[in-house]
């Protein structure tokens, strides 16, 4: 997607005064930062953080899900499941690849994953047990990358604004998927239903913890606002999933495990919003630092793919090499 030929451009320039407001004309008036343009160090390392963070979060995605694609219960449902797992494998590739006009190199990307250096999602590290999970996840993960993921196609460093406009539209076919399994679940029998409220049970909480934490503890919304990297601050876009979900879960007849959800008329400057309860904090760190129920097995399968793809990669470099070296001597 992006010239590898762009790697190391020289975006270097002395961060004088004048060149960091000259920057941030640029962004208030809606331009586009592109990979050779000057650019302040803390924008781009800003950029490879959350981009490589991002990419992560796909190929690790693809983890718990993958899971369930043998033992999908029709054709149907496994088709749409692999459709959707390969896609985020796709997603991966774009986001690293976007990383890559920042001047940094997948192999270090990928050793920053797999030496725990580098975050992911938090929602990942969650195990599926049962394949009412696979609805859960499509409706409310997917849900919520949407809402996140949307602003977005906005963001101020034209690679990653492009990316995200293919990757919204497949994240909205994803949670189309989830909804509508969840749906087909809680028309079933009610063992079927009791599935479905259980998934929803185990995947809401982690699902609203996704959004980050609480705006008053968020290290990098401000400055990633103003240069428009960021749209909506982590609470609003949690308020604005919240809101969206609320009516859906109760459309198939689902109770979301929160007893202080209650319908506000005057939140959102009075356009009505849902109060919810206290978001368990503690269990958001414990899971980001490395200690969720899944997270050894997540990074242990990542690195296993790593590592049976060596063989993979060297052979693309001598395929490389043999047409460099071929078209050198035609010269
Ligand atoms: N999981 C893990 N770490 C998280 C997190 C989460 N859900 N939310 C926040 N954090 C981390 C941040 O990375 C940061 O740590 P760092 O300084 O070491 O990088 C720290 O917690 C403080 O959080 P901040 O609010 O200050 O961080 P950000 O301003 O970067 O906001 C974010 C966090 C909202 C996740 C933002 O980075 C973002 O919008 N990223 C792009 C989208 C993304 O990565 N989504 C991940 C899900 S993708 C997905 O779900 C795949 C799909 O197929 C379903």
């Amino acid at each position: 997607m992006y010239s590898q030929g762009l790697i190391g451009a020289n975006t270097q320039a002395e961060e004088t005064q004048e060149f960091l407001d000259a920057f941030q004309a640029r962004i208030d008036a809606e331009e586009k930062i592109e990979p050779n343009d000057p650019m302040p160090e803390a924008y781009r390392r800003t950029l490879v953080r959350m981009i490589s963070q991002h990419a992560h979060s796909e190929i690790v995605g693809m983890l718990p899900e993958g899971n369930w694609i043998t033992r999908a219960p029709s054709l149907r449902r496994k088709v749409a499941l692999l459709a959707k797992v390969q896609d985020e494998g796709g997603h991966g590739l774009y986001l690293y690849s976007a990383a890559e006009t920042l001047g940094v190199s997948r192999e270090q990307l990928t050793e920053d994953l797999l030496s725990g250096k580098a975050k992911y999602s938090s929602i990942f590290n969650y195990p599926t047990p049962t394949w009412a999970d696979i609805g859960a996840i499509g409706w409310l993960v997917d849900g919520a990358a949407i809402m996140n993921q949307v602003p977005l196609c906005r963001c101020s460093y034209g690679p990653y604004a492009r990316a995200m406009v293919r990757v919204c539209k497949e994240e909205s076919f994803h949670q189309r998927q989830g909804y509508e399994l969840m749906k087909s679940l809680t028309e079933g029998t009610p063992e079927q239903k009791d599935l479905a409220q259980d998934a929803l049970n185990r995947w809401w909480w982690p699902s609203i913890m996704m959004f980050g934490p609480s705006d008053t503890d968020s290290l990098h919304s401000d400055q990633s606002m103003a240069w428009k990297i960021k749209r909506f601050s982590n609470d609003e876009l949690r308020q604005s999933f919240i809101d969206a979900t609320v009516p859906q879960a109760e459309l198939i007849g689902l109770t979301l495990p929160d007893p202080d959800l209650k319908w506000n008329p005057d939140k959102n400057k009075g356009k009505g919003g849902y109060d919810f309860g206290p978001i368990d904090w503690d269990e958001f760190w414990r899971v980001v630092k490395g200690h969720g129920m899944m997270n050894k097995d997540r990074l242990a399968a990542r690195k296993k793919a790593w590592d049976d793809g060596a063989w993979v990669r060297e052979a693309a470099v001598a395929h490389a090499k043999k047409h460099a070296n071929e078209a050198a001597e035609a010269a």
